[in-house]
Protein backbone atom coordinates (compact mmCIF):
# COMPACT_ATOMS: atom_id res chain seq x y z
CA UNK A 1 0.00 0.00 0.00
CA UNK A 2 1.20 3.21 -1.20
CA UNK A 3 1.20 6.85 0.67
CA UNK A 4 -0.37 9.63 -2.24
CA UNK A 5 -0.30 13.18 -0.82
CA UNK A 6 -2.69 14.71 -3.64
CA UNK A 7 -3.28 18.49 -3.57
CA UNK A 8 -5.75 20.55 -5.90
CA UNK A 9 -4.75 24.51 -6.55
CA UNK A 10 -6.64 26.35 -4.05
CA UNK A 11 -9.41 28.04 -5.93
CA UNK A 12 -9.73 31.71 -5.01
CA UNK A 13 -12.18 33.00 -2.54
CA UNK A 14 -13.58 35.93 -4.96
CA UNK A 15 -16.50 33.78 -6.13
CA UNK A 16 -18.04 30.86 -7.11
CA UNK A 17 -15.76 29.10 -9.91
CA UNK A 18 -17.56 27.89 -13.51
CA UNK A 19 -16.39 24.97 -14.94
CA UNK A 20 -13.18 25.73 -16.76
CA UNK A 21 -11.46 26.18 -12.79
CA UNK A 22 -13.24 23.03 -12.16
CA UNK A 23 -12.16 20.88 -14.24
CA UNK A 24 -8.25 22.21 -14.49
CA UNK A 25 -7.66 21.41 -11.16
CA UNK A 26 -10.15 20.10 -8.08
CA UNK A 27 -11.94 17.18 -10.44
CA UNK A 28 -8.99 15.81 -11.66
CA UNK A 29 -7.62 15.61 -8.60
CA UNK A 30 -10.91 14.00 -7.41
CA UNK A 31 -10.91 11.37 -10.03
CA UNK A 32 -7.33 10.23 -9.09
CA UNK A 33 -8.05 10.61 -5.11
CA UNK A 34 -10.98 8.27 -5.48
CA UNK A 35 -8.99 6.23 -7.75
CA UNK A 36 -6.29 5.62 -5.56
CA UNK A 37 -8.29 4.73 -2.31
CA UNK A 38 -10.21 2.35 -4.41
CA UNK A 39 -6.80 0.51 -5.21
CA UNK A 40 -6.19 0.41 -1.71
CA UNK A 41 -3.77 3.04 -1.18
CA UNK A 42 -3.45 5.60 1.73
CA UNK A 43 -4.82 9.02 0.07
CA UNK A 44 -4.44 12.53 1.75
CA UNK A 45 -6.37 14.88 -0.40
CA UNK A 46 -6.42 18.76 0.51
CA UNK A 47 -7.65 21.66 -1.03
CA UNK A 48 -8.90 25.46 0.74
CA UNK A 49 -9.52 28.34 -0.33
CA UNK A 50 -7.52 31.17 -1.01
CA UNK A 51 -8.59 33.47 0.35
CA UNK A 52 -5.71 36.57 0.50
CA UNK A 53 -4.80 39.34 -1.63
CA UNK A 54 -6.34 42.08 -3.65
CA UNK A 55 -8.64 39.56 -5.56
CA UNK A 56 -10.40 38.81 -1.92
CA UNK A 57 -9.94 42.50 -0.84
CA UNK A 58 -12.03 44.10 -3.98
CA UNK A 59 -14.57 41.01 -4.25
CA UNK A 60 -15.40 41.84 -0.25
CA UNK A 61 -15.64 45.51 -1.39
CA UNK A 62 -17.84 44.83 -4.16
CA UNK A 63 -19.94 42.86 -1.98
CA UNK A 64 -20.22 45.56 0.33
CA UNK A 65 -18.90 43.31 3.49
CA UNK A 66 -15.96 43.20 5.89
CA UNK A 67 -13.04 41.24 4.18
CA UNK A 68 -13.07 38.54 6.97
CA UNK A 69 -16.82 37.92 6.83
CA UNK A 70 -17.05 37.71 2.78
CA UNK A 71 -14.31 35.08 3.29
CA UNK A 72 -16.01 33.20 5.87
CA UNK A 73 -19.29 33.37 4.13
CA UNK A 74 -17.59 32.25 0.26
CA UNK A 75 -15.82 29.48 2.48
CA UNK A 76 -18.81 27.78 3.35
CA UNK A 77 -20.60 28.56 -0.19
CA UNK A 78 -17.24 26.48 -2.03
CA UNK A 79 -17.36 23.87 0.94
CA UNK A 80 -21.08 23.60 -0.47
CA UNK A 81 -20.80 23.32 -4.31
CA UNK A 82 -17.57 21.36 -3.58
CA UNK A 83 -19.75 18.55 -1.44
CA UNK A 84 -22.37 19.04 -4.36
CA UNK A 85 -19.83 17.96 -7.04
CA UNK A 86 -18.75 15.15 -4.91
CA UNK A 87 -15.25 16.62 -4.50
CA UNK A 88 -13.83 14.17 -1.74
CA UNK A 89 -11.28 16.16 -0.09
CA UNK A 90 -9.99 15.20 2.81
CA UNK A 91 -9.88 18.50 4.02
CA UNK A 92 -10.99 21.62 2.66
CA UNK A 93 -9.26 24.37 4.44
CA UNK A 94 -9.06 27.83 4.94
CA UNK A 95 -5.30 29.76 3.87
CA UNK A 96 -6.18 32.46 6.26
CA UNK A 97 -5.97 29.85 8.97
CA UNK A 98 -4.18 30.47 12.25
CA UNK A 99 -2.18 26.57 11.18
CA UNK A 100 -1.23 28.57 7.82
CA UNK A 101 -0.63 31.81 10.04
CA UNK A 102 2.07 30.15 12.01
CA UNK A 103 3.23 27.95 9.60
CA UNK A 104 3.85 30.83 6.46
CA UNK A 105 5.95 33.62 9.13
CA UNK A 106 8.12 30.05 10.43
CA UNK A 107 9.24 29.39 6.49
CA UNK A 108 9.40 33.02 6.17
CA UNK A 109 11.78 33.09 9.36
CA UNK A 110 13.74 30.26 8.09
CA UNK A 111 14.39 31.60 4.33
CA UNK A 112 15.78 34.61 6.78
CA UNK A 113 18.04 32.73 8.58
CA UNK A 114 19.24 31.02 5.44
CA UNK A 115 20.13 34.16 4.37
CA UNK A 116 17.60 34.49 1.28
CA UNK A 117 15.59 37.39 2.01
CA UNK A 118 16.44 40.45 1.28
CA UNK A 119 15.06 44.19 2.54
CA UNK A 120 14.63 46.17 -0.54
CA UNK A 121 13.39 49.71 -0.61
CA UNK A 122 11.22 49.48 -3.48
CA UNK A 123 9.27 51.95 -6.46
CA UNK A 124 5.87 50.96 -6.22
CA UNK A 125 3.44 52.49 -7.73
CA UNK A 126 0.84 54.69 -5.91
CA UNK A 127 -3.02 56.12 -7.18
CA UNK A 128 -3.20 59.71 -6.36
CA UNK A 129 -6.82 58.64 -7.41
CA UNK A 130 -7.04 55.89 -5.42
CA UNK A 131 -5.19 57.75 -2.49
CA UNK A 132 -2.87 54.32 -1.76
CA UNK A 133 -0.61 51.96 -3.35
CA UNK A 134 -1.82 49.49 -5.71
CA UNK A 135 -0.38 46.03 -5.47
CA UNK A 136 -0.42 43.64 -8.15
CA UNK A 137 -3.82 43.12 -8.91
CA UNK A 138 -5.17 46.77 -8.31
CA UNK A 139 -2.90 47.35 -11.86
CA UNK A 140 -3.62 46.73 -15.14
CA UNK A 141 -1.37 47.28 -18.17
CA UNK A 142 -0.18 45.63 -21.12
CA UNK A 143 2.67 42.70 -20.82
CA UNK A 144 6.01 43.44 -21.43
CA UNK A 145 6.52 40.43 -22.78
CA UNK A 146 3.66 39.52 -25.51
CA UNK A 147 1.30 42.61 -25.53
CA UNK A 148 -2.05 41.81 -24.09
CA UNK A 149 -3.23 44.56 -22.95
CA UNK A 150 -4.94 43.88 -20.38
CA UNK A 151 -2.47 42.04 -17.79
CA UNK A 152 -2.31 42.20 -14.24
CA UNK A 153 0.03 43.29 -12.06
CA UNK A 154 1.10 39.59 -10.79
CA UNK A 155 0.91 37.80 -14.31
CA UNK A 156 -0.03 37.97 -17.29
CA UNK A 157 -2.62 35.46 -18.03
CA UNK A 158 -1.68 35.44 -21.90
CA UNK A 159 1.42 34.30 -21.83
CA UNK A 160 1.80 32.83 -17.91
CA UNK A 161 4.48 35.35 -17.72
CA UNK A 162 5.32 35.96 -13.92
CA UNK A 163 5.30 40.37 -13.67
CA UNK A 164 6.02 43.10 -11.10
CA UNK A 165 3.52 45.94 -10.90
CA UNK A 166 6.09 48.32 -12.31
CA UNK A 167 6.74 46.37 -15.26
CA UNK A 168 3.29 46.85 -17.29
CA UNK A 169 3.23 49.30 -20.22
CA UNK A 170 0.36 51.86 -19.94
CA UNK A 171 -0.15 50.89 -16.20
CA UNK A 172 -3.60 51.91 -14.86
CA UNK A 173 -5.84 51.38 -11.82
CA UNK A 174 -8.03 48.32 -11.52
CA UNK A 175 -9.88 50.22 -8.86
CA UNK A 176 -10.61 53.55 -10.57
CA UNK A 177 -9.21 52.98 -13.79
CA UNK A 178 -6.83 55.84 -13.18
CA UNK A 179 -3.95 56.52 -14.86
CA UNK A 180 -2.49 59.05 -12.38
CA UNK A 181 -0.08 57.08 -11.13
CA UNK A 182 3.26 57.61 -9.54
CA UNK A 183 5.94 55.75 -8.26
CA UNK A 184 6.57 56.12 -4.51
CA UNK A 185 9.34 54.08 -2.15
CA UNK A 186 8.50 51.59 0.29
CA UNK A 187 10.14 48.59 1.91
CA UNK A 188 9.71 45.30 0.97
CA UNK A 189 11.03 41.63 1.41
CA UNK A 190 12.39 39.79 -1.52
CA UNK A 191 12.89 36.28 -1.74
CA UNK A 192 16.80 35.56 -3.66
CA UNK A 193 15.13 32.68 -5.70
CA UNK A 194 17.83 33.66 -8.46
CA UNK A 195 20.24 31.89 -5.77
CA UNK A 196 18.53 29.03 -6.45
CA UNK A 197 18.39 28.51 -10.19
CA UNK A 198 21.20 25.96 -10.22
CA UNK A 199 19.39 23.88 -7.51
CA UNK A 200 15.61 24.14 -9.07
CA UNK A 201 17.30 23.77 -12.19
CA UNK A 202 18.89 20.14 -11.40
CA UNK A 203 15.26 19.07 -9.25
CA UNK A 204 13.45 19.56 -12.50
CA UNK A 205 15.62 17.70 -14.84
CA UNK A 206 15.71 15.12 -12.61
CA UNK A 207 11.62 14.89 -13.32
CA UNK A 208 11.32 13.24 -16.85
CA UNK A 209 8.44 11.81 -16.39
CA UNK A 210 6.72 15.25 -15.65
CA UNK A 211 3.95 16.21 -19.10
CA UNK A 212 5.72 18.53 -21.87
CA UNK A 213 3.45 20.81 -20.71
CA UNK A 214 4.49 21.04 -17.09
CA UNK A 215 8.24 20.92 -17.86
CA UNK A 216 8.26 23.76 -21.05
CA UNK A 217 6.72 26.37 -18.83
CA UNK A 218 9.05 25.85 -15.64
CA UNK A 219 11.85 25.82 -17.86
CA UNK A 220 11.15 28.75 -19.84
CA UNK A 221 10.87 30.71 -16.81
CA UNK A 222 13.37 29.47 -15.19
CA UNK A 223 16.20 30.15 -18.49
CA UNK A 224 14.59 33.30 -19.53
CA UNK A 225 16.89 35.52 -17.72
CA UNK A 226 14.57 37.08 -15.27
CA UNK A 227 11.90 34.31 -15.02
CA UNK A 228 13.54 33.57 -11.57
CA UNK A 229 14.34 37.16 -10.25
CA UNK A 230 14.52 37.99 -6.68
CA UNK A 231 10.44 38.29 -6.08
CA UNK A 232 8.81 40.68 -3.61
CA UNK A 233 7.07 38.23 -0.89
CA UNK A 234 5.44 41.43 1.18
CA UNK A 235 2.66 43.67 0.09
CA UNK A 236 1.09 46.85 1.41
CA UNK A 237 -2.20 45.47 2.30
CA UNK A 238 -4.40 45.38 5.19
CA UNK A 239 -5.82 41.80 4.58
CA UNK A 240 -3.56 39.06 5.00
CA UNK A 241 -0.82 37.01 6.99
CA UNK A 242 1.29 39.86 9.33
CA UNK A 243 4.74 39.67 7.94
CA UNK A 244 7.06 38.21 10.81
CA UNK A 245 9.91 36.36 11.36
CA UNK A 246 8.96 33.47 12.94
CA UNK A 247 6.80 34.42 16.40
CA UNK A 248 9.01 37.48 16.42
CA UNK A 249 8.23 40.89 14.67
CA UNK A 250 9.99 42.03 11.96
CA UNK A 251 11.39 45.84 11.77
CA UNK A 252 10.54 47.94 9.61
CA UNK A 253 7.64 45.71 8.16
CA UNK A 254 4.89 46.61 10.27
CA UNK A 255 1.48 46.92 8.72
CA UNK A 256 2.35 45.09 5.93
CA UNK A 257 1.19 41.24 4.86
CA UNK A 258 3.08 38.49 3.24
CA UNK A 259 2.15 38.38 -0.81
CA UNK A 260 -0.98 35.97 -1.45
CA UNK A 261 1.16 33.57 -3.74
CA UNK A 262 3.48 33.34 -0.97
CA UNK A 263 1.35 32.19 1.05
CA UNK A 264 -1.01 29.79 -0.53
CA UNK A 265 0.63 26.85 -1.17
CA UNK A 266 2.22 26.95 2.13
CA UNK A 267 -1.76 26.09 2.96
CA UNK A 268 -1.45 23.11 1.28
CA UNK A 269 0.95 22.40 4.51
CA UNK A 270 -1.34 24.31 7.09
CA UNK A 271 -4.58 22.90 5.81
CA UNK A 272 -2.67 19.11 6.29
CA UNK A 273 -2.60 20.34 9.89
CA UNK A 274 -5.50 22.01 9.78
CA UNK A 275 -6.95 18.38 9.06
CA UNK A 276 -5.35 17.04 11.90
CA UNK A 277 -6.45 19.63 14.38
CA UNK A 278 -10.28 18.87 12.70
CA UNK A 279 -9.65 15.26 13.08
CA UNK A 280 -8.19 14.75 17.16
CA UNK A 281 -5.04 14.15 15.30
CA UNK A 282 -1.21 14.73 16.15
CA UNK A 283 1.26 16.99 15.01
CA UNK A 284 3.07 13.79 14.02
CA UNK A 285 0.16 13.12 11.66
CA UNK A 286 -0.02 15.89 9.42
CA UNK A 287 4.17 16.01 9.39
CA UNK A 288 4.32 12.58 8.48
CA UNK A 289 2.76 13.52 5.14
CA UNK A 290 5.31 16.78 4.73
CA UNK A 291 8.71 16.07 6.29
CA UNK A 292 10.72 13.58 4.80
CA UNK A 293 12.41 13.05 8.06
CA UNK A 294 9.05 12.42 9.86
CA UNK A 295 7.71 9.71 7.93
CA UNK A 296 7.05 11.17 4.93
CA UNK A 297 9.66 9.60 2.56
CA UNK A 298 7.41 7.55 1.11
CA UNK A 299 5.11 9.82 0.35
CA UNK A 300 4.18 10.32 -3.76
CA UNK A 301 3.07 13.84 -3.63
CA UNK A 302 1.09 14.50 -7.16
CA UNK A 303 0.00 18.56 -7.27
CA UNK A 304 -2.97 19.15 -10.03
CA UNK A 305 -3.23 22.90 -11.75
CA UNK A 306 -4.09 25.25 -14.34
CA UNK A 307 -1.20 25.72 -16.14
CA UNK A 308 -1.12 29.57 -15.33
CA UNK A 309 -0.05 27.95 -11.72
CA UNK A 310 3.01 26.22 -12.97
CA UNK A 311 5.28 28.75 -12.57
CA UNK A 312 4.41 29.02 -9.07
CA UNK A 313 4.67 25.46 -8.61
CA UNK A 314 7.70 24.85 -10.57
CA UNK A 315 9.78 27.33 -9.05
CA UNK A 316 8.61 29.49 -6.04
CA UNK A 317 6.84 27.15 -3.47
CA UNK A 318 9.67 24.46 -4.42
CA UNK A 319 12.23 27.67 -3.61
CA UNK A 320 10.28 27.97 -0.45
CA UNK A 321 10.73 24.96 0.84
CA UNK A 322 14.23 24.05 -0.77
CA UNK A 323 15.24 27.14 1.00
CA UNK A 324 14.00 26.88 4.61
CA UNK A 325 16.10 23.23 4.54
CA UNK A 326 19.32 25.64 4.12
CA UNK A 327 20.90 23.67 7.28
CA UNK A 328 19.09 20.13 6.45
CA UNK A 329 17.20 20.42 9.88
CA UNK A 330 13.64 20.70 7.96
CA UNK A 331 13.48 18.77 4.67
CA UNK A 332 10.32 19.49 3.27
CA UNK A 333 8.64 16.95 1.00
CA UNK A 334 8.64 18.33 -2.61
CA UNK A 335 5.99 17.94 -5.39
CA UNK A 336 6.67 14.37 -7.42
CA UNK A 337 4.60 15.24 -10.16
CA UNK A 338 3.14 17.81 -11.54
CA UNK A 339 -0.22 17.55 -13.81
CA UNK A 340 -1.12 20.31 -15.54
CA UNK A 341 -4.03 21.50 -17.57
CA UNK A 342 -4.91 23.91 -20.49
CA UNK A 343 -7.52 25.85 -20.77
CA UNK A 344 -11.33 24.87 -21.28
CA UNK A 345 -13.68 27.47 -23.42
CA UNK A 346 -16.91 28.15 -23.72
CA UNK A 347 -19.25 28.08 -26.79
CA UNK A 348 -16.45 29.88 -29.05
CA UNK A 349 -14.95 32.27 -26.55
CA UNK A 350 -13.47 32.04 -22.39
CA UNK A 351 -14.97 31.48 -19.54
CA UNK A 352 -14.79 34.16 -17.48
CA UNK A 353 -15.49 35.33 -14.04
CA UNK A 354 -15.05 38.94 -14.45
CA UNK A 355 -17.35 38.66 -17.58
CA UNK A 356 -20.08 36.47 -15.92
CA UNK A 357 -19.60 33.91 -19.09
CA UNK A 358 -19.93 30.45 -18.83
CA UNK A 359 -21.82 27.71 -16.62
CA UNK A 360 -20.76 28.02 -13.08
CA UNK A 361 -20.46 25.71 -10.37
CA UNK A 362 -23.73 26.61 -8.63
CA UNK A 363 -25.86 26.76 -11.84
CA UNK A 364 -24.66 23.52 -12.94
CA UNK A 365 -25.75 21.94 -9.52
CA UNK A 366 -29.06 23.68 -10.16
CA UNK A 367 -29.94 22.44 -13.60
CA UNK A 368 -28.89 18.99 -13.73
CA UNK A 369 -26.74 16.40 -10.83
CA UNK A 370 -22.85 16.19 -10.55
CA UNK A 371 -22.12 13.04 -11.91
CA UNK A 372 -23.37 14.42 -15.62
CA UNK A 373 -21.16 17.23 -15.32
CA UNK A 374 -18.27 15.04 -14.14
CA UNK A 375 -18.46 12.97 -16.89
CA UNK A 376 -18.37 15.32 -19.77
CA UNK A 377 -15.89 17.30 -17.86
CA UNK A 378 -13.06 14.83 -17.40
CA UNK A 379 -14.14 13.14 -20.72
CA UNK A 380 -13.33 16.57 -22.31
CA UNK A 381 -10.38 17.49 -20.24
CA UNK A 382 -8.29 20.12 -21.58
CA UNK A 383 -5.05 17.76 -21.09
CA UNK A 384 -2.99 17.97 -24.25
CA UNK A 385 -4.57 21.12 -25.83
CA UNK A 386 -7.72 23.75 -24.50
CA UNK A 387 -10.85 22.12 -25.61
CA UNK A 388 -14.19 23.61 -25.41
CA UNK A 389 -17.66 23.32 -23.84
CA UNK A 390 -20.76 23.34 -26.26
CA UNK A 391 -24.25 22.66 -24.94
CA UNK A 392 -24.70 20.65 -28.29
CA UNK A 393 -20.86 18.49 -27.47
CA UNK A 394 -22.57 18.19 -23.81
CA UNK A 395 -26.09 17.08 -24.96
CA UNK A 396 -24.66 14.40 -27.27
CA UNK A 397 -21.73 12.75 -25.09
CA UNK A 398 -24.40 12.21 -22.23
CA UNK A 399 -27.24 10.89 -23.85
CA UNK A 400 -24.64 8.43 -26.20
CA UNK A 401 -22.22 7.37 -23.10
CA UNK A 402 -24.29 7.97 -20.15
CA UNK A 403 -28.16 7.48 -21.08
CA UNK A 404 -27.71 4.95 -24.38
CA UNK A 405 -24.59 2.95 -23.34
CA UNK A 406 -24.76 2.57 -19.42
CA UNK A 407 -28.18 3.51 -18.38
CA UNK A 408 -29.08 1.44 -20.55
CA UNK A 409 -27.46 -1.38 -20.36
CA UNK A 410 -28.38 -1.38 -16.24
CA UNK A 411 -32.01 -0.53 -17.07
CA UNK A 412 -32.61 -3.34 -19.58
CA UNK A 413 -30.40 -6.17 -17.59
CA UNK A 414 -32.44 -5.77 -13.99
CA UNK A 415 -36.19 -4.74 -15.88
CA UNK A 416 -35.79 -8.17 -17.66
CA UNK A 417 -34.58 -10.25 -14.64
CA UNK A 418 -37.32 -8.35 -12.21
CA UNK A 419 -39.89 -9.43 -15.31
CA UNK A 420 -38.69 -13.02 -15.85
CA UNK A 421 -37.45 -14.27 -12.91
CA UNK A 422 -37.89 -11.95 -9.81
CA UNK A 423 -35.93 -9.78 -8.00
CA UNK A 424 -33.11 -12.42 -6.89
CA UNK A 425 -30.29 -13.19 -9.06
CA UNK A 426 -31.53 -16.17 -11.33
CA UNK A 427 -29.84 -19.92 -10.89
CA UNK A 428 -29.12 -22.23 -13.57
CA UNK A 429 -26.92 -21.84 -16.95
CA UNK A 430 -23.42 -21.39 -17.16
CA UNK A 431 -20.36 -19.39 -18.25
CA UNK A 432 -20.37 -20.26 -21.74
CA UNK A 433 -17.95 -19.40 -24.88
CA UNK A 434 -19.22 -15.87 -25.38
CA UNK A 435 -19.06 -15.02 -21.43
CA UNK A 436 -15.22 -16.30 -21.18
CA UNK A 437 -14.56 -14.36 -24.19
CA UNK A 438 -16.01 -11.26 -22.34
CA UNK A 439 -14.04 -11.96 -19.65
CA UNK A 440 -10.55 -12.33 -20.95
CA UNK A 441 -11.38 -9.03 -23.11
CA UNK A 442 -12.75 -7.14 -19.96
CA UNK A 443 -9.42 -8.21 -18.47
CA UNK A 444 -7.54 -6.81 -20.37
CA UNK A 445 -9.68 -3.69 -20.77
CA UNK A 446 -9.36 -2.80 -17.48
CA UNK A 447 -5.66 -3.06 -16.81
CA UNK A 448 -5.74 -0.94 -19.89
CA UNK A 449 -8.16 1.47 -17.73
CA UNK A 450 -5.80 0.81 -14.61
CA UNK A 451 -2.72 1.49 -16.35
CA UNK A 452 -4.33 5.06 -17.69
CA UNK A 453 -5.56 5.97 -14.24
CA UNK A 454 -2.49 5.11 -12.44
CA UNK A 455 -1.47 8.06 -15.06
CA UNK A 456 -3.80 10.52 -15.07
CA UNK A 457 -4.59 10.34 -18.60
CA UNK A 458 -7.91 11.43 -17.48
CA UNK A 459 -9.26 11.54 -20.86
CA UNK A 460 -7.79 8.56 -22.30
CA UNK A 461 -9.15 6.80 -19.21
CA UNK A 462 -12.93 7.88 -19.58
CA UNK A 463 -12.19 6.61 -23.67
CA UNK A 464 -10.89 3.19 -21.82
CA UNK A 465 -14.33 3.12 -19.29
CA UNK A 466 -16.72 3.98 -21.80
CA UNK A 467 -15.06 1.26 -23.86
CA UNK A 468 -15.77 -1.23 -21.25
CA UNK A 469 -19.23 -0.05 -20.79
CA UNK A 470 -19.98 -0.59 -24.50
CA UNK A 471 -18.55 -3.94 -24.57
CA UNK A 472 -20.92 -5.13 -22.05
CA UNK A 473 -23.79 -3.85 -23.81
CA UNK A 474 -22.62 -5.30 -27.24
CA UNK A 475 -22.43 -8.46 -25.31
CA UNK A 476 -25.70 -8.29 -24.57
CA UNK A 477 -26.92 -7.58 -27.95
CA UNK A 478 -25.25 -10.58 -29.04
CA UNK A 479 -26.51 -12.73 -25.98
CA UNK A 480 -29.99 -11.84 -26.15
CA UNK A 481 -31.55 -13.26 -23.13
CA UNK A 482 -34.73 -12.22 -23.86
CA UNK A 483 -35.02 -14.48 -26.94
CA UNK A 484 -33.22 -17.08 -25.03
CA UNK A 485 -35.31 -16.99 -23.24
CA UNK A 486 -38.62 -18.73 -24.94
CA UNK A 487 -36.33 -21.73 -26.14
CA UNK A 488 -34.41 -22.34 -22.80
CA UNK A 489 -34.80 -20.32 -19.73
CA UNK A 490 -32.14 -21.66 -18.04
CA UNK A 491 -29.75 -20.55 -20.61
CA UNK A 492 -30.86 -17.42 -20.06
CA UNK A 493 -30.90 -17.12 -16.48
CA UNK A 494 -27.25 -17.43 -16.71
CA UNK A 495 -27.34 -14.69 -19.36
CA UNK A 496 -28.67 -12.82 -16.99
CA UNK A 497 -26.57 -13.57 -13.74
CA UNK A 498 -23.50 -12.44 -15.72
CA UNK A 499 -24.98 -9.41 -17.05
CA UNK A 500 -25.94 -8.44 -13.06
CA UNK A 501 -22.55 -8.84 -12.51
CA UNK A 502 -21.42 -6.76 -14.84
CA UNK A 503 -23.00 -3.97 -13.76
CA UNK A 504 -21.20 -5.11 -10.15
CA UNK A 505 -17.90 -4.76 -12.04
CA UNK A 506 -19.40 -1.61 -13.58
CA UNK A 507 -20.06 -0.13 -10.50
CA UNK A 508 -16.44 -0.20 -9.13
CA UNK A 509 -14.74 1.13 -12.24
CA UNK A 510 -17.48 3.51 -12.61
CA UNK A 511 -16.91 5.60 -9.33
CA UNK A 512 -14.30 7.83 -9.51
CA UNK A 513 -15.87 9.25 -12.62
CA UNK A 514 -19.17 9.11 -11.68
CA UNK A 515 -19.52 8.05 -7.50
CA UNK A 516 -23.54 9.11 -7.36
CA UNK A 517 -24.38 6.85 -10.11
CA UNK A 518 -21.83 3.96 -8.78
CA UNK A 519 -23.35 3.84 -5.64
CA UNK A 520 -26.83 3.26 -7.12
CA UNK A 521 -25.59 0.55 -8.97
CA UNK A 522 -23.97 -1.05 -6.17
CA UNK A 523 -26.69 -0.57 -3.78
CA UNK A 524 -29.28 -1.88 -6.22
CA UNK A 525 -26.73 -5.33 -7.11
CA UNK A 526 -26.26 -5.40 -2.64
CA UNK A 527 -22.39 -4.79 -3.08
CA UNK A 528 -19.54 -2.76 -1.57
CA UNK A 529 -18.21 -1.34 -4.44
CA UNK A 530 -15.05 -2.99 -4.34
CA UNK A 531 -12.61 -3.21 -6.86
CA UNK A 532 -12.54 -5.59 -9.14
CA UNK A 533 -8.94 -6.66 -8.05
CA UNK A 534 -9.10 -10.25 -8.41
CA UNK A 535 -10.79 -10.46 -11.90
CA UNK A 536 -11.82 -14.39 -12.20
CA UNK A 537 -13.74 -14.13 -8.93
CA UNK A 538 -14.86 -10.18 -9.52
CA UNK A 539 -17.55 -11.84 -12.70
CA UNK A 540 -19.51 -14.21 -10.05
CA UNK A 541 -19.75 -11.93 -7.46
CA UNK A 542 -23.31 -12.14 -6.94
CA UNK A 543 -24.65 -15.54 -6.46
CA UNK A 544 -27.86 -17.37 -7.41
CA UNK A 545 -30.40 -16.17 -5.13
CA UNK A 546 -28.99 -13.15 -3.59
CA UNK A 547 -31.57 -10.40 -4.19
CA UNK A 548 -30.98 -7.19 -6.02
CA UNK A 549 -33.31 -3.86 -6.72
CA UNK A 550 -33.98 -2.08 -10.12
CA UNK A 551 -32.22 1.18 -9.47
CA UNK A 552 -34.51 4.31 -10.33
CA UNK A 553 -33.24 5.33 -13.88
CA UNK A 554 -29.85 6.21 -13.77
CA UNK A 555 -29.48 9.11 -16.59
CA UNK A 556 -32.41 11.39 -18.40
CA UNK A 557 -31.41 11.94 -22.15
CA UNK A 558 -31.00 15.61 -22.43
CA UNK A 559 -33.79 16.64 -24.87
CA UNK A 560 -33.24 19.19 -27.82
CA UNK A 561 -35.72 21.69 -26.16
CA UNK A 562 -33.82 21.39 -22.55
CA UNK A 563 -30.47 22.06 -24.82
CA UNK A 564 -32.14 24.75 -26.40
CA UNK A 565 -33.77 26.45 -23.37
CA UNK A 566 -30.07 26.36 -21.28
CA UNK A 567 -28.40 27.73 -24.15
CA UNK A 568 -30.41 30.78 -24.37
CA UNK A 569 -30.45 31.00 -20.50
CA UNK A 570 -26.70 31.14 -20.63
CA UNK A 571 -26.12 33.10 -23.49
CA UNK A 572 -26.10 36.39 -21.62
CA UNK A 573 -23.51 37.75 -18.50
CA UNK A 574 -24.44 35.97 -15.37
CA UNK A 575 -26.62 38.27 -13.60
O1 LIG B 1 -4.88 30.63 -9.75
C1 LIG B 1 -5.54 30.43 -8.74
O2 LIG B 1 -6.74 30.19 -8.78
C2 LIG B 1 -4.84 30.42 -7.39
N1 LIG B 1 -5.79 30.73 -6.36
C3 LIG B 1 -4.19 29.11 -7.18
C4 LIG B 1 -3.39 28.97 -5.93
S1 LIG B 1 -2.70 27.43 -5.87
C5 LIG B 1 -1.78 27.33 -4.50
F1 LIG B 1 -0.61 27.75 -4.64
F2 LIG B 1 -2.35 27.77 -3.49
ZN1 LIG C 1 2.03 38.42 -21.74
Amino acid sequence: MARILITSALPYINGIKHLGNLVGSQLPADLYARYQRARGHEVMFICATDEHGTPAELAAAKADEPVAAYCARMHEVQAGLAAGFRLSFDHFGRSSSPQNHRLTQHLAGRLADAGLIEEVSEKQIYSKADGRFLPDRYIEGTCPNCGYDRARGDQCENCTKQLDPTDLIDPRSAISGSTDLEVRETKHLFLKQSQMRDKLNAWIDGKADWPVLTTSIAKKWLNDGDGLRDRGITRDLDWGIPVKRGEADWPGMEGKVFYVWFDAPIEYIAATAEWAEANGKSDADWESWWRTDKGAGDVRYVEFMGKDNVPFHTLSFPATLMGANFDGSEPWKLVDYIKSFNYLNYQGGQFSTSQGRGVFMDQALAILPSDYWRWWLLSHAPENSDSEFTWENFQVSINKDLADVLGNFVSRVTKFCRSKFGEEVPAGGRLGAAEQALIADLSKKIAAYEQLMDAMEVRKSATALRAIWAAGNEYLQNAAPWSVFKEDPEAAAGIVRFALNLIAVYAALSAPFIPDAAAKMAEAMGTDGAWPQDRAAAFETLAAGQSFTVPDNLFDKITDEAREGWEAQFAGQRG
